[in-house]
């Protein structure tokens, strides 16, 4: 539906007062009537790079999901305020992995003996404590751009795949959190390592539900998380596609259950998608796996150049928290900050903040 004239000016006028106080950030899986009002969108690597070169902002309205605002305000200076404007806005894969559970696995781990040779991972897309409990055990962050480039740190690999003995940081394993496809999908297909170097840790089982015996001879252990949005995605919805439009190319996110990312052509983060559906030739023909509001925009912007853009699966499937971020709270947002007032400001405590500065920074250096 097209936005209500009355708040795309408000939102305008708002924008206009704050002038270059504020900077606006969309992740690519917002609306549309957000992604309106964003100085950048990009995925979650590109939008935290931007968070931390924005030092003139004063405020940060981060358009997009809990853990991306925190992230912003840990890379930001504390003279710098981040704003979410909608705080029921979270993940439901981030909530898998909390720091209770993480504290306890590590417990596990150092009962089996196997804790001293494992180096954190944690996805972007964990609060704030898991990224504080990555970067206190040596570990980094990692998007869904860069995975393969933080497990090959992790492991003391350099590009060649060779180990690289100058390392100190490296470990003969990753705990990966808390995506498990993720995780097992760049071992998998970037990594060279078999389905059987991996095992899952369920936190909701006692000792994760492994044998110690497993958890040494694992090479990655994967936390027990997933995105319901991605989680959709079947090997059915794939081969439904290959029936029904001959010759397409099917790209689909990493967040993707392994068999729907074997079965794929390409995989990719949101910013990679965009950049090979620019870069495919007309008449082209293409199945999207990822967030719905992403795969709609991109249909319709490659309508006219006779690219054939389709979402993957038959059923719709919008990321529900994202999609919490609308116009009137938008509106709501900016113009309270333009009165002087900030709203739902996002603050990670100063001891958090310190670790999980220390795991995305790591992150920022990877290679
Ligand atoms: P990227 O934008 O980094 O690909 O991440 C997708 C996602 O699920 C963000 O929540
Ligand atoms: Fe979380 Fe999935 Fe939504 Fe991304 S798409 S914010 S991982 S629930």
């Amino acid at each position: 539906a097209p936005s209500d004239p009355g708040l795309v000016e408000r939102a305008r006028a708002a924008k206009e007062k704050l002038g270059d106080k504020v900077f606006v950030l969309g992740h690519h899986y917002q609306r549309d009537e957000v992604i309106e009002f964003a100085d950048v969108t990009g995925d979650s690597f590109k939008l935290a790079r931007e968070a931390a070169a924005r030092p003139d902002a004063e405020y940060i309205v981060f358009c997009g999901v809990h853990f991306m605002a925190e992230s912003a305000d840990i890379l930001t200076s504390d003279r710098q305020q981040v704003v979410l404007p909608d705080l029921a806005a979270g993940c439901s894969m981030a909530d898998m992995a909390t720091a209770e559970q993480v504290a306890e696995c590590w417990d596990v781990l150092t009962e089996a003996g196997v804790a001293d040779v494992t180096v954190p991972v944690s996805y972007m897309n964990s609060s704030a404590d898991i990224k504080a409990f990555t970067g206190r055990h040596g570990g980094t962050i990692c998007t869904s751009s860069n995975a393969k480039r933080a497990l090959e740190w992790a492991f003391g690999q350099d590009a060649s795949g060779d180990r690289d003995r100058d390392r100190d940081h490296a470990r003969a394993k990753v705990l990966f959190l808390p995506d498990q496809h993720l995780g097992r999908n760049t071992a998998v297909r970037d990594m060279g390592m078999s389905l059987d170097d991996c095992v899952v840790y369920n936190p909701h089982k006692p000792n994760g539900g492994l044998t110690p015996e497993q958890l040494r001879d694992a090479r990655m252990i994967l936390w027990r998380g997933h995105c319901s949005v991605h989680g959709r995605f079947s090997l059915e919805s794939v081969e439904d596609v290959r029936a029904r439009i001959p010759g397409v190319n099917v790209l689909v996110h990493p967040e993707c259950k392994h068999e729907v990312v074997a079965a794929a052509d390409q995989v990719g983060s949101t910013e990679h998608i965009i950049q090979a559906l620019d870069a495919a030739p007309a008449g082209s023909k293409w199945a999207i796996g990822t967030e719905l509001n992403l795969v709609r925009r991109l249909a319709n912007r490659y309508a006219d150049q006779d690219k054939e853009i389709v979402f993957l699966d038959r059923t719709v499937c919008f990321c529900s928290t994202m999609n919490r971020i609308d116009l009137p709270h938008l509106v709501w947002a900016l113009e309270s900050l333009a009165e002087g007032r900030v709203v739902n400001r996002i603050e990670v405590d100063a001891e958090t903040e310190k670790f999980a500065k220390l795991a995305l920074e790591r992150m920022l250096a990877l290679p």
